[in-house]
């Protein structure tokens, strides 16, 4: 077993645009696991955007500070335990950081797979993962959408909006996804079957969408904020539901932008409700969504996309080019151990 730990720090404030100078790779002595406690070795770790925003201001979580150790959502398995709950074996997850070796107690726990063979990793990491059940709870519970209805999903080639738009087909809604270039786009109706996509870096962005929804926007699933919100809300009919899952256009501004002042017209006189929501807020439901999933990738209905990136020295560059738009579909890091 390896003496070393490699481990992710986030080193400094971006002043704009995050890049891989603000983040140091430390390497410490393995950690070792105390009465109660297990080491896990972490196989796949997560890459999100949201690493970018607590960077940025406080969130539902404490602001990320200079010095601290990159946290980040991961899936190991245990190698040695303490603990009358923790099996060697076991498939874990959880937030465990950028780092190759934790350890970990029962309580850190957020999914524990005891039974060989696991489920594959990138089933775990995405459609069942925060992805899937972000989108799941995001398009069901907040927007809830009704087979007919036209549904916008922004950050469509992304891994949230990459589940919320099959999952918009599933439920028997004309689906719009909305990403950055032509070939991104493409993708979007021949992988994903929405009915149309559209550009958001398109100077005729609004005229575009508005052509892709001739009856309006009834839902839209906003992974975006910025000037992709303002353009589809002045596109909503009557009834409509804006769903806030996250703003990452915002998160490399370094702030949230400014200017609601003429939101509440289009809410108010188009009864559109607004409602933002964190994945765990329906933790309670979270088995019956696994259910509802699982069978959907079982019968083939819902494509797993993940894109991997080999090795955890990568971890930074993985993010910068996922808030470049890098990405389609989930993009994870897998470690192999040095
Ligand atoms: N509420 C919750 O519980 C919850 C849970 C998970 C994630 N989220 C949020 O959901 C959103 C999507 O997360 P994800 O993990 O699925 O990430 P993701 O969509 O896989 O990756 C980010 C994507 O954002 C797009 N993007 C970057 N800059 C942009 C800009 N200025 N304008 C428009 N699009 C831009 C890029 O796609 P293009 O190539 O199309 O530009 C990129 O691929 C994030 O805002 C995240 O914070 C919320």
């Amino acid at each position: 077993m390896t003496q070393t730990n490699r481990r992710w720090f986030y080193a400094a404030k971006p002043a704009g645009a995050l890049g891989v100078q603000h983040f140091e790779l430390r390497t410490e002595a393995a950690p070792i696991p105390g009465p109660g406690q297990a080491l896990l070795r972490l196989c796949l770790v997560s890459v999100d955007p949201a690493q970018r925003a607590w960077m940025m201001a406080r969130t539902y979580r404490p602001q990320l500070m200079p010095g601290d150790f990159m946290p980040a959502f991961g899936i190991g398995e245990v190698v040695q335990t303490q603990s009358p709950d923790l099996k060697v074996g076991d498939l874990i997850e959880g937030d465990f950081g950028w780092q190759e070796w934790a350890v970990i107690s029962p309580k850190q726990v957020m999914r524990r797979h005891s039974r060989a063979p696991h489920p594959p990793l990138e089933r775990l990491i995405g459609a069942l993962g925060i992805t899937g059940l972000t989108a799941y709870f995001g398009l069901l519970e907040v927007g809830r959408v009704r087979p007919g209805e036209t549904v916008v999903v922004s950050g469509a080639g992304g891994a949230v909006g990459s589940m919320a738009v099959q999952m918009a087909r599933l439920a028997g809604c004309r689906v719009v996804g909305v990403a950055g270039g032509a070939p991104k786009c493409a993708r979007l109706g021949a992988e994903l079957g929405t009915h149309a996509a559209v550009d958001y870096r398109s100077p005729n962005f609004r005229n575009e969408l508005k052509a892709a929804c001739p009856d309006g926007v009834d839902v839209y699933f906003d992974n975006t904020a910025g000037s992709i919100l303002e353009t589809t809300l002045s596109l909503m009919n009557q009834r409509g539901r804006v769903v806030c899952c996250g703003a990452v256009a915002q998160y490399d501004q370094g702030a949230w932008g400014a200017g609601v002042a003429g939101v509440p017209g289009i809410l108010i006189s188009r009864r559109i409700r607004m409602e933002g929501f964190i994945v765990m807020d329906y933790e309670h439901q979270r088995r019956d969504a696994e259910a509802a999933i699982t069978r959907w990738l079982d019968s083939g209905q819902l494509k797993v996309l993940v894109q991997v990136v080999e090795g955890l020295e990568h971890a930074p560059r993985a993010l910068v080019e996922l808030l470049g738009g890098a990405n389609f579909g989930k993009m994870a890091v897998r470690l192999e151990l040095t």
